[in-house]
């Protein structure tokens, strides 16, 4: 079983990282609603498909290097948080999620996945 401590410590990083995400977005134009919806948005983390995969990869490489759509395309944009947030911080967030939203098994081992994958896409 996750710790509770460890998920109160992923909800709290995730809202800690909205909000600085949200802060440095201030200076940019509010996203024009088409036909009552903000472009490329989900209303919630759980629609996430990668929440309910058998294992964390998925959700770990879009916190750690974020979504941008094809070069010249249009499409969804989330920022990185490689350099924002820990090993630990992104553990606690993913088990977070996971726990939250899916009624799958437990991810294993997720902090040192996230080690992992940063040794592997790191240049
Ligand atoms: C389940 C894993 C996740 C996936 C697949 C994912 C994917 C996406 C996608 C496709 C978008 C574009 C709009 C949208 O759908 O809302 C987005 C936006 C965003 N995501 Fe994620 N995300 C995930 C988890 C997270 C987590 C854990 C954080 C915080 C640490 C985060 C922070 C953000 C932020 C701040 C935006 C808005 C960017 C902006 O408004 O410019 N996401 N994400």
């Amino acid at each position: 079983m996750y710790a509770q401590s460890q998920l109160m410590s992923g909800q709290h990083w995730l809202s800690r990282a909205k909000a600085k995400s949200a802060s440095t977005r201030s200076n940019r134009k509010p996203l024009k609603p088409i036909r009552g919806h903000v472009p490329f948005t989900v209303t919630s983390l759980g629609q996430h498909t990668s929440i309910y995969a058998p294992d964390p990869r998925n959700v770990i490489h879009v916190v750690l290097e974020g979504v941008r759509p094809p070069e010249g395309t249009v499409g969804a944009v989330m920022p990185a948080f490689a350099d924002t947030l820990s090993d630990a911080q992104i553990a606690d967030i993913a088990a977070y999620l996971r726990a939250r939203f899916s009624r799958g098994g437990e991810w294993q081992n997720i902090e040192a996945e996230i080690a992992r994958l940063r040794r592997s896409t790191s240049p």
